[in-house]
């Protein structure tokens, strides 16, 4: 058995505004957190609280995207980049230098990522990292088999990810193959993990990070090496747990 820490709420709604609620107490304590940002349909909710409910509560921190793809600019609409613009620093009137994101079409892909570990070194690493979980389990875009040593790189897309990630681009567009992600040794060093997934299609990937072994074909059971990771479900998330 792990020490992950699992909260259930009756829905994906409350389960955001909790995620939220942990985010403020953070910044209330500490405003000059470095917030480690997930990109993706899970977080959305949270943004909207975090808009709703943050005032000035962010302008002291920053933030650090996990993903991006390669090939997209950023002011691409399918962009994670984008994502945090659009959700989070323009509504809340956020300094954009205060957004640090891996740079999708970077000439050299291996000196961005070198560019981007330098970067979060600098800031001190990551205080509280929100993360979703693929349906195969990956956080980040480190897919199963990724060792839990592994630093940010590019790595190839499983088609399953691609898949279920197509809507979020214009039906005439592919899906990239290729991302640069923060390694999972990268998530680890963060302070404090929040892993937010909703939805029954979770629900497996879910049980395995939590309850099964640790493992790397499960990326998101390097959670079970945390010292301070909390898994925040819905009740459709939450199914297949014992
Ligand atoms: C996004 C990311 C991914 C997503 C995961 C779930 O920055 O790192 O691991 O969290 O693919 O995506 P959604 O929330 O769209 O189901």
């Amino acid at each position: 058995m792990s020490d992950v820490r699992v909260v259930v709420f009756d829905d994906a709604e409350t389960a955001a505004g909790h995620v939220a609620g942990l985010l403020l107490g953070r910044l209330r304590a500490e405003p000059a957190s470095v917030v480690g940002l997930a990109a993706g349909n899970t977080p959305r909710p949270v943004h909207a609280h975090l808009r709703a409910e943050a005032g000035g509560a962010l302008a002291a921190a920053h933030l650090v995207g996990l993903d991006e793809y390669v090939g997209l600019a950023a002011d691409d609409p399918a962009a994670f980049r984008t994502q945090f613009r659009r959700e989070l620093v323009d509504p809340l009137g956020l300094a954009a230098e205060r957004l640090h994101t891996l740079e999708g079409v970077a000439a050299d892909l291996l000196a961005e990522c070198a560019r981007f570990e330098a970067a979060l070194a600098d800031l001190g690493g990551v205080s509280w990292q929100l993360l979703g979980i693929g349906r195969n389990g990956h956080i980040g875009f480190n897919e199963p088999g990724t060792p839990f040593d592994s630093r940010t790189r590019p790595v190839p897309l499983s088609e399953t990810t691609r898949r279920d990630n197509a809507a979020a681009f214009a039906p005439d567009r592919e899906v990239p193959r290729v991302a640069l992600t923060q390694g999972i040794g990268t998530i680890l060093s963060a302070r404090s993990l929040v892993l937010l997934a909703t939805g029954e299609t979770k629900a497996e990937a879910v049980a395995a990070a939590v309850q099964g072994p640790c493992t790397v074909a499960v990326p998101a059971s390097a959670l079970q090496r945390h010292p301070d990771a909390t898994v925040v479900l819905d009740r459709p998330a939450a199914r297949r747990l014992r």
